[in-house]
């Protein structure tokens, strides 16, 4: 069972983003686009947020597979649902190379990839041929070089729809120069509008990612803003520009900050989005998980849901699985009969 540690040595020695496309090659010899159409069942995990039934709380955060490519072997990997993207209406290439670095250290990355994307289209077919009934999200953004980026949010809203699980409006990642000030509160009223507006009758529900790095009063313009909005649920959060100690030599690099030193901040982030909406929006807790108590907690602390990306760099792709197997004892443990009983009570 214990594989990855045994390759993770030969996948380290590779650049990252080289061990990346590696193992997105890898994972799409595995399986394909064809998975199992019945999940792992754990009724004690089972939970319903924003009108979706998910098998379990635990979803691969958006990143990984931004082209949608294998969102189905890591379905397969016991993953209850997958964010693809982020996807921009038009194809664009990113951020020069070097772009993502491993702080092993520090269990983290440091990523600048500035949204290197097929586009939109191209993401849209692959989804198109999905089989089974595993939860897909489409997480979405604009181009860099776009003169109107909320009409890029909505022609994502549109283009996506059909394919999509769910939507997540993307203005948190810092890699996109003034993507982050459409957190703003005039700017994001006009961006939820035009998404709302462009919004299919019976299309997905829409979830919001939001940066960690807010200020005080933040929390609260978003959420009121988000549930004016009709938005379904928040993602708290993405990476963060800030730089805690940290131990690696790459600790300098520009871009944003994920995995254990963005555990701290992610939740007090999220403890912040609580309780600037007392329980009357979900939300997404996704920052530094790297096991079962992690993810406890922060269900504890009000997420229905949970995410991860960083920590299966580390810990490989058998994380989902341990983390629900872990989960499903302590909702055993603590007297719940369902893990949405536990959200919030920390
Ligand atoms: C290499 C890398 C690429 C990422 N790309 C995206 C992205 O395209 N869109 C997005 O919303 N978040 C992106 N993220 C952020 C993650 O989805 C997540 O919010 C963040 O990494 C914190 O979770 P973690 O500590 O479990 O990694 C990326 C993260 C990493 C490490």
């Amino acid at each position: 069972m214990a594989f990855y540690p045994l390759i993770r040595p030969l996948i380290f020695r590779l650049d990252a983003e080289k061990a990346h496309r590696a193992t997105i090659a890898a994972l799409k010899l595995r399986s394909g686009a064809d998975f199992s159409p019945e999940p792992d069942r754990t009724p004690a995990l089972e939970t319903t947020v924003a009108g979706l039934h998910f098998p379990n709380p635990i979803g691969l955060a958006a990143g990984f597979d931004k082209d949608a490519e294998v969102f189905g072997p890591m379905l397969n990997l016991g993953f209850g649902f997958v964010e693809v993207g982020t996807l921009t209406p038009r194809p664009q290439a990113g951020n020069p190379k070097p772009r993502l670095f491993r702080l092993a250290d520090d269990q983290a990355v440091i990523n600048r990839m500035g949204f290197n994307n097929e586009g939109q289209a191209a993401g849209l077919r692959r989804l198109e041929r999905r089989l089974g009934k595993g939860i897909a999200g489409v997480n979405i953004g604009a181009n860099k070089d776009s003169a109107d980026r909320i009409a890029d949010y909505a022609q994502g809203v549109r283009t996506m729809s059909p394919v999509a699980d769910y939507l997540t409006i993307n203005i948190s990642s810092p890699n996109t120069p003034g993507l982050r000030q459409l957190q703003d509160e005039g700017a994001l009223r006009a961006l939820l509008g035009a998404v709302r507006d462009a919004r299919p009758e019976n299309g997905p529900p829409i979830f919001l990612k939001v940066a960690p790095d807010l200020g005080e009063g933040e929390p609260h313009q978003i959420v009121r803003a988000a549930i004016e909005n009709g938005v379904d649920a928040i993602i708290v959060a993405n990476t963060t520009v800030s730089r805690p100690q940290l131990k690696s030599s790459h600790a300098g690099e520009q871009g944003g900050l994920s995995g254990a030193p963005l555990k701290p901040l992610a939740l007090t982030a999220l403890r912040n989005f609580r309780a600037a909406s007392g329980g009357k929006i979900p939300l997404i807790g996704v920052g530094g998980i790297a096991n079962a108590d992690d993810a406890w907690e922060r269900i504890r602390a009000g997420a229905s849901l949970v995410q991860l990306y960083t920590a299966m760099v580390y810990e490989g792709p058998g994380i989902a699985r341990r983390i629900a197997e872990g989960l499903a004892e302590r909702v055993k443990r603590e007297g719940f009969a369902n893990i949405a009983e536990a959200v919030g009570t920390g």
